[in-house]
């Protein structure tokens, strides 16, 4: 038995975010006890408004919640300093968003780095690092480019070396296919699959059902209530 017991790298306990405007409240997160371990690829699904990049704020330190307990990596993020936060966001996890957010009068080169600055690293240990990065996505001779000269598909694939950069534990993608024609789609999802295969933990947060299908465990949401959990063959077979 005592070889089963693993620390999850992510787990909530009874995670509640409720919004209140005036006499409304509105229960973001309603109750959420979810564990994920390290190597997992877990779609997080629902239906707009279920709540789920409020539940991604949470589990990548962006938001905290109104009640209930979050561990990562065994720690407890509730107790965690300032510093600390923004340590974790910058090294820890490395974040996807639909519009990829990348800093229009930064180069590619200098939005990959931008997590590092943080870490302390120095200038050619951080040129090294931005380049693998930006190798691993096939984007090397852009390192130059501002983001409005490159495809809205090569953009998210910077912001995934700029995600890749700190070589987090975690990546969070928050609908990273949302803003991409299905065919580009495709490659940023495939990319994340091989990202797992190389051993990344990956969470993904889609209202896409053909996207989900290709997690290994689906996660779905439904006002703000975690109503399926389970292997993606499972899931398969209910939708
Ligand atoms: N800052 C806020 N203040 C008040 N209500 C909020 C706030 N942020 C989110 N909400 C509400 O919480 C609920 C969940 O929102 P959330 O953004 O998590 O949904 P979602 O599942 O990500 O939806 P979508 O698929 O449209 O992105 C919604 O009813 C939303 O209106
Ligand atoms: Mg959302």
């Amino acid at each position: 038995m005592e070889e089963n017991i693993k620390t999850p790298l992510i787990e909530l306990k009874d995670i509640y975010k409720i919004y209140t405007m005036g006499d409304e409240e509105v229960r973001a997160n309603d109750g959420i006890n979810l564990k994920i371990y390290s190597g997992e690829f877990v779609a997080i699904v629902g239906k707009s408004g279920s709540g789920k990049s409020t539940l991604m704020n949470i589990i990548g330190a962006l938001d905290v919640p109104t009640d209930g307990t979050y561990m990562l990596g065994g720690e407890d993020v509730g107790e965690m300093s300032d510093n600390e936060l923004a340590e974790i966001r910058n090294m820890m996890i490395g974040f996807i968003f639909q519009q990829y957010n990348l800093l229009p009068k930064l180069t590619i080169f200098e939005n990959v780095e931008l997590p590092l600055l943080y870490s302390g690293m120095d200038r050619l240990r951080r040129r090294e690092r931005v380049m693998e990065s930006l190798g691993r996505v096939g984007l090397t001779e852009k390192e130059k480019n501002y983001p409005n000269q490159l495809s809205g598909g090569q953009q998210q694939r910077v912001s995934i070396a700029r995600a890749l950069a700190g070589n987090p534990s975690l990546i969070l993608a928050d609908e990273p296919t949302g803003a991409l024609d299905s065919k580009t789609g495709r490659e940023v999802l495939d990319f994340l699959k091989k990202l797992n295969d190389e051993g990344n933990t990956i969470i993904i947060i889609t209202h896409d059902n053909s996207i989900a299908l290709e997690a290994k465990r689906v996660v779905r949401i439904h006002d703000g209530k975690i109503n399926f959990d389970g292997d993606v063959k499972d899931y398969a077979a209910i939708i």
